[in-house]
């Protein structure tokens, strides 16, 4: 049985693999209608998100399969002190597979340990967020056409944002890419981060002003400030307008350049920027249901039976 906790829990190959197959659905949908008639798909979401959950729930629903779950710990027997093990143990016997997030890092893998059926981590608190990098590097291969040989800038929270901190491992696999890190000194991306760079030799910068470097990025990478992570609302409050990227900014910007935002937006773009060609945030949360199609359907082991 296998559960996805990292992006790296797949090698490149069968990303690769992976990825091919959310092409192909994204193309003949109809064909994986009833791939997953009978399975169901738990969701068991400890904090708030719109995007993971109902795209989880999307891709089960496309494929034919059934949803059940909660949306808020305070919905689970969690608000009567039940653990997240034994939780997880009970669902094993209602789904076929489940999907959990929570804002303690590690719970995932915790579950992943004592279940009956495949999990995946669908965020753990400031750690890691696999299926969003699922989504960012079939979005990047799909518009951009590879997953090699690019300048990506990285902007915003980059401290505790768990997106970032995921894409960048996932990356670090690829060829030839130069990462751009822009934030505000408070929300630098973290020292485990920068040293898994060094040891494989990546080449990055640091800087803190976006106008300094947007003109050469080939893929924007925009965040929203963690407001949930901050120990004081006071530092959110100063540091949550840092960024807005504008119609102006984007007049830097490479013609080729591709904008994404793992979403949900707050103020870091500002909404004209939504009807440039350049703007691709609402595509990527559409890729993000294929390629959660092609997740459960791997993790289940599950094929399309009739290929005609
Ligand atoms: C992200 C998350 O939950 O980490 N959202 C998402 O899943 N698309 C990003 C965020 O909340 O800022």
């Amino acid at each position: 049985m296998r559960h996805l906790m990292s992006p790296l829990d797949f090698s490149v190959k069968e990303l690769d693999t992976l990825f091919n197959l959310a092409s192909d659905i994204e193309k003949h949908p109809d064909k994986y209608a009833h791939v997953c008639d009978g399975k169901k798909l738990a969701t068991c979401f400890y904090e708030p998100s719109t995007r993971t959950r109902l795209s989880f729930e999307a891709a089960m629903l496309n494929l034919g399969g059934s949803v059940l779950g909660f949306s808020e710990a305070s919905s689970s027997s969690a608000a009567k002190g039940e653990s997240v093990s034994d939780t997880i143990r009970v669902i094993s016997c209602y789904a076929d597979i489940c999907a959990i997030r929570h804002p303690k890092e590690g719970a995932p893998m915790v579950a992943a340990s004592k279940s009956l059926i495949p999990v995946i981590n669908a965020g753990d608190g400031g750690h890691q967020h696999p299926t969003q990098t699922l989504t960012d590097l079939l979005t990047i291969r799909s518009l951009h056409g590879n997953l090699n040989g690019f300048t990506i800038g990285l902007c915003g929270d980059l401290k505790f944002g768990r997106t970032v901190h995921s894409l960048i491992r996932a990356l670090l696999r690829y060829n030839n890419i130069h990462f751009v890190f822009i934030s505000p000194e408070e929300l630098r991306i973290p020292d485990y981060i920068i040293d898994e760079l060094n040891e494989q030799n990546a080449t990055y910068e640091e800087v803190i002003k976006l106008d300094d470097v947007i003109g050469k990025l080939d893929i924007l990478y925009m965040t929203r400030v963690q407001r949930e992570r901050f120990f004081n609302e006071e530092d959110y409050v100063r540091l949550k307008d840092f960024y807005i990227l504008t119609k102006e900014k984007m007049d830097m910007a490479k013609k080729s350049c591709i904008v994404l935002h793992p979403l949900p937006r707050v103020n870091e773009i500002s909404v004209e920027v939504d009807d440039d060609p350049r703007a691709c945030y609402f595509k990527q949360a559409q890729y993000g249901v294929y390629v959660r199609m092609a997740l459960i359907m791997t993790l289940l082991g599950l094929e399309v039976k009739n290929n005609a």
